[in-house]
């Protein structure tokens, strides 16, 4: 991402520049103008085919050598550069990494010499979704207990956990939320083609992300099991073990799900669990009669 700084000229794609990052200088040219960024809109101007002054744009960029670079979020210094003219001398542009552009960068797909079949079980996700405190680890923790006591490999991948490692610096916002249900999504599925039921219990609010998982796991031929922990707001506000749902309600806490955030039940899962259904183990008993079925 540059800032272009000079009025004098524009950032044009196809043109080379001299490129400063930490200590190196070498030359950069510019392969691609991705789109410009209209600070006021917020949207992604693709159709850009330059940047003028003050103007910040997405580009692509090759060097004469190679920089060890890492993405400015992890690092500003080694995240970092500026664009020099090379007939002026002068500064004309600042930039951030977001990362290696996926193009020429060498990013291919590998397939394994191991099919599905040859592997010792097969996989699946079981993905639980519903409010905070709807018992959704609960039942998970018995279906965990369930499977692999009966000798099926799998493994619970519980959302709380999660934000401890994986998602840790994932905050509550949509698009956090989006990422940490897409990250768990991937994990799930690469579990899953690897012959293990994953159980993923996350609150999962929105059904696009959702949905967004679920067809990932179509596309690559494994089962998705969508289980809707279906526990009442009041029954859940009632519980509140954490004392969550009193903060939200004080105001201590914005965007929680199901005071002032929504949430958006599934339509038609595979199973529905309802308050009252019973106990976490004879539910969880209802989730392998599914798997089995
Ligand atoms: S999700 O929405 O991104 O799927 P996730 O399941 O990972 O949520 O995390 C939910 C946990 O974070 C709950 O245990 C809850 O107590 C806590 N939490 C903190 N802030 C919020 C919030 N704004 N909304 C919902 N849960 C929250």
């Amino acid at each position: 991402m540059v800032c272009w700084l000079t009025g004098e000229s524009t950032l044009d794609s196809g043109r080379t520049y001299t490129i400063r990052h930490t200590t190196r200088t070498t030359r950069a040219g510019v392969r691609g103008l991705d789109y410009r960024f209209d600070v006021h809109s917020l949207h992604r101007v693709t159709t850009a085919r330059s940047l003028s002054l003050n103007e910040i744009g997405r580009i692509s960029l090759r060097t004469q050598q190679p920089l060890l670079f890492d993405a400015y979020r992890r690092n500003r210094g080694t995240g970092s550069f500026i664009l020099v003219d090379e007939s002026t001398n002068n500064t004309v542009a600042a930039g951030m990494i977001t990362g290696p552009s996926g193009q020429g960068s060498g990013v291919v797909w590998h397939s394994g010499a191991v099919t599905r079949e040859e592997r010792v079980s097969r996989g699946g996700t079981v993905w639980l979704t519903g409010l905070s405190a709807s018992g959704k680890s609960a039942v998970a923790v018995e279906l965990e207990r369930a499977l692999v006591g009966s000798g099926r490999p799998a493994y619970l991948l519980d959302g709380d956990n999660l934000r401890h490692g994986l998602n840790a610096g994932l905050g509550f916002g949509a698009a956090d939320r989006a990422e940490n249900v897409r990250r768990v999504g991937e994990v799930a599925r690469l579990f899953a083609d690897a012959g293990i039921i994953a159980i993923a219990s996350l609150i999962s609010p929105y059904r696009i992300d959702r949905d967004r998982v679920r067809a990932a796991h179509q596309a690559a031929g494994l089962p998705f099991t969508e289980v809707h922990v279906d526990t009442p707001l009041e029954v859940c506000q009632r519980r509140d073990p954490k004392g969550m749902y009193a903060r939200a309600r004080a105001g201590e806490i914005t965007g929680f799900t199901g005071i002032d955030d929504p949430y958006e039940a599934p339509a038609d899962p595979e199973v529905l669990l309802r308050h009252g259904d019973g106990d976490p183990a004879s539910m969880a008993a209802r989730i392998v009669a599914h798997l089995d079925s």
